[in-house]
């Protein structure tokens, strides 16, 4: 017999012993269909594999593969027709399962609310062309104070108003030591010490503070900080860029007033209020980068101006969703999140 008449009968076989499978329904047929093609003795494969003895020896084995093929194959729908008719004999008390009723709809989670701001702020400033960088949550000192104009001796790098780490060998607030960083105003310092002027980003994440939480404190919160450093830059572009910012994210025409601060960092220096809902409300401070914070990074004052901003993220948030108490949002309960 030539190969390709005998690997037609396989394909034959394998054909006729899947369709007949296919219409099984109770183990009575099922076993008589097994005998018919599997049977030891007579089985339509055993009559197929005697004629391999007729292939010529060159040809046997791919031939023997083949057969092996088929007979896995046929194996293969028998265990199938199995489970098939099995399943059906168990569910027999009951009703036969209907696969046209609906599934159980699967729960989808969200991004927490905090994190949905973060989106829209980043969304808001990169149409004003900031890009984003981001700076690291344990911070030295050099970041997180010095290189921001706050000396050694300045009280915001008390030990009580600060999370320094328990750094093995180093004082707290001394330049070895490491703190979870106070103000996000740390990445202005790691963008221009990495890169030259015009600068224009925001970073937003966490910072960190010894605060006893209440309605409107928490010991870690958010903060968006923005950098723009370029020529000629003046207070009225500051201005225009956080009126700007407000209308998008606040809505409608949202007034903005500066009221005269301190920050080491920025001269002058402001505390930013936008008239929203009927009454002035602070959301941060922003400034003109001071000089010396430009010459520490090897800027020229001459040449470069800048401003710098930053802002509470949960004020924001909880501004815009009306939500009343800044622990809601870090209390983890579901009842509060899945309103978002
Ligand atoms: N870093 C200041 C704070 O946390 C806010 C600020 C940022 C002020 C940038 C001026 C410029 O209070």
């Amino acid at each position: 017999m030539s190969l390709a008449d005998f690997l037609n009968k396989l394909d034959e076989l394998e054909s006729e012993a899947s369709a007949a499978l296919q219409t099984v329904s109770d183990s009575e047929q099922l076993e008589s269909l097994r005998v018919r093609y599997l049977g030891a003795k007579s089985g339509l494969f055993k009559d197929v594999q005697k004629l391999l003895g007729g292939i010529g020896g060159d040809d046997k084995p791919a031939a023997g593969k083949r057969l092996n093929e088929v007979k896995r194959s046929i194996q293969q729908a028998l265990e199938l027709a199995k489970d098939l008719v099995a399943g059906g004999s168990t569910a027999g008390s009951g009703p036969a399962p209907d696969p046209t009723l609906p599934g159980i709809p699967m729960r989808l989670g969200h991004l927490h609310p905090v994190t949905q701001t973060i989106e829209h702020l980043k969304e808001i400033m990169g149409r004003m062309g900031f890009s984003t960088a981001e700076g690291p949550e344990v911070e030295d000192p050099w970041h997180n104070f010095v290189a921001l104009n706050i000396p050694e001796d300045h009280p915001a790098r008390d030990p009580l108003d600060n999370f320094y780490l328990a750094t093995a060998g180093a004082v707290a607030a001394s330049e070895g030591s490491r703190l979870l960083r106070s103000q996000t105003s740390t990445v202005q310092i790691r963008v221009m010490e990495s890169s030259k002027p015009p600068i224009r980003v925001i970073s937003l994440g966490r910072v960190y503070r010894p605060d006893a939480p209440d309605a409107t404190h928490f010991p870690m919160f958010h903060q968006m900080e923005g950098l723009l450093i370029d020529t000629e830059v003046t207070m009225a572009n500051l201005k225009t860029v956080l009126r700007i910012f407000a209308n998008n994210y606040l809505g409608g025409d949202v007034e903005i007033r500066f009221r005269p601060s301190f920050f080491p960092f920025t001269e002058p220096s402001v505390e930013v209020d936008f008239f929203w809902n009927g009454q002035w409300i602070e959301f941060g401070g922003a400034g003109m980068v001071d000089p010396a914070v430009l010459t520490g990074v090897g800027y020229d004052p001459e040449i470069y101006s800048g401003f710098a901003f930053g802002l509470g993220i949960e004020r924001l948030c909880m501004r815009r969703h009306g939500i009343t108490d800044i622990r809601d949002l870090f209390s983890g309960d579901l009842r509060f999140l899945k309103q978002f």
